[in-house]
């Protein structure tokens, strides 16, 4: 898919069904290494981030094999060798093998991972972690060398930022250490919980996920699973977003609407009306979108730093200015050119924080995305935009969104990929 056209001025109306969390069966899938038996991870999505974690598991012995919506994989034969440098680069999520095989076999030399560009990326949280439990790294211009010489470690650990990445990271090392491990201050997001559930399927003892304090207890044999991966929230709020924008009513199927408390509220503050229902997300967007002064982006269970471009982009309809203030990223306002010459207002006060004017309309042309969010942002303008927008570098939306373009056709958007 080279690029996305969209014909804007049309409102939503439909059922769409939410796809697998990408955010959710990454550290999962990495998460298999630790059995050496068949797992079978349904409800997975077919995106480019998974893709590519498949591609690396196989690239350390792992067989893989697609099952429906679902992956077979099997990591009886883990074998360290050189994992392909280009996958590994070309995402965040290649992070989470380096807890999972330190976990496995104990050892991993790895390219820094990649990542969308919002922001520098670092990985000192993990490094710190993974260091107390014994790990010793070799730190190159181009590479990571991580061993576990001695073994893993139980630890008590606080972090001393609520990385999801970084939890996610010390809980595939635990599980496999030597002794109990404590992480404080750990990440409250529901991708974290996703993946102790996982483990502890596999019969992993993990006490306090989706709390700031969560302990492992090390050294169980895992066993192979069959696991559901839970609806992708970010999904469901960017097509809540998008009818929001774009005006209509819409069903968001399995939305799992225990995980979005947050987007609800400001959804409702917007002037929407949602109904909680058997199948899932009821959305009516409002005559016309009330104004809320300001939107600050937070971790779990704040409003999610992931949906902060989408917002953005449809507060650029609502009445009155707004003031929107990005906590997590330093570099997450990637969008506001491409809106800008779409017609939007609005100013950079500083790297954290924009003022977006409201009661602008926006007009199709060409865009270029930047990175996965900033380009479903860029979707939602076109659909809000009067005449044709075309959005180009589409690869960064298919990171995330397994087939955006039919899902919003099933609700009614003209909108087609070329
Ligand atoms: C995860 O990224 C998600 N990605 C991100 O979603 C999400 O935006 C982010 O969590 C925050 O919720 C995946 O799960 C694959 P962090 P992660 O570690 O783990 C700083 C999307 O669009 N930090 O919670 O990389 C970091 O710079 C993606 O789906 C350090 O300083 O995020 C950031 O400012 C984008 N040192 C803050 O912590 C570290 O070692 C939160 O990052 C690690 C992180």
């Amino acid at each position: 898919m080279d690029s996305i056209h969209v014909y804007g001025g049309v409102s939503l109306q439909g059922n769409v069904k939410i796809q697998g969390s990408k955010n959710a069966v990454l550290p999962i899938l990495a998460a298999t290494i630790l059995t050496k038996e068949m797992n079978v991870i349904h409800n997975c999505p077919r995106i480019t981030d998974v893709y590519q974690m498949l591609h690396l598991l196989r690239g350390i012995g792992c067989y893989v094999s697609w099952e429906g919506n679902g992956v077979r994989i099997d990591a009886g034969n883990v074998n360290l060798s050189r994992m392909d440098a280009e996958a590994i680069t070309g995402m965040r999520s290649s992070l989470f093998l380096m807890g999972a095989l330190l976990g496995r076999v104990g050892e991993i030399v790895m390219e820094y991972p990649g990542g969308c560009c919002i922001g520098n990326r670092p990985i000192d949280l993990h490094i710190e972690a993974l260091k107390k439990m014994g790990v010793h790294f070799q730190i190159g211009s181009e590479h990571i060398a991580a061993s576990a010489r001695d073994g893993l470690k139980g630890a008590t650990i606080k972090l001393d930022k609520p990385s999801v990445g970084a939890t996610e990271n010390v809980i595939l090392a635990a599980v496999m250490a030597e002794g109990n491990t404590v992480i404080e201050a750990a990440a409250l997001e529901p991708e974290v919980v996703a993946l102790c559930q996982y483990l502890k399927v596999c019969g992993a003892r993990i006490e306090g996920a989706g709390t700031a304090r969560i302990s492992i207890e090390g050294g169980n044999r895992l066993y192979g699973t069959g696991y559901t991966v839970p609806s992708d929230r970010i999904v469901a709020g960017t097509y809540l977003f998008g009818c929001l924008g774009a005006g209509g009513n819409v069903m968001l199927e399995d939305a799992p609407v225990e995980q979005m408390e947050a987007v609800l509220s400001l959804a409702e503050s917007l002037g929407a009306e949602y109904h909680i229902e058997k199948e899932g997300l009821y959305i009516q967007a409002p005559e016309k979108l009330v104004p809320i002064g300001e939107l600050i982006t937070a971790p779990y269970p704040g409003f999610p730093t992931d949906l902060q471009s989408i917002v953005l982009t449809v507060l650029t309809r609502a009445e009155g200015t707004c003031i929107v203030n990005e906590t997590i990223f330093e570099n997450r306002f990637r969008v506001v050119d491409a809106l800008n010459k779409m017609g939007a207002d609005i100013l950079m006060l500083d790297d954290k924080k924009v003022q977006v004017r409201g009661e602008t309309s926006l007009e199709g042309c060409q865009v270029m995305a930047e990175e996965l969010r900033g380009g479903a942002a860029l979707i939602v303008a076109g659909l809000m935009a009067e005449g044709e927008t075309i959005i180009d570098g589409c690869n960064y939306i298919e990171r995330g969104y397994e087939n955006i373009c039919k899902d919003l056709r099933e609700l009614g958007a003209r909108i087609h990929s070329v």
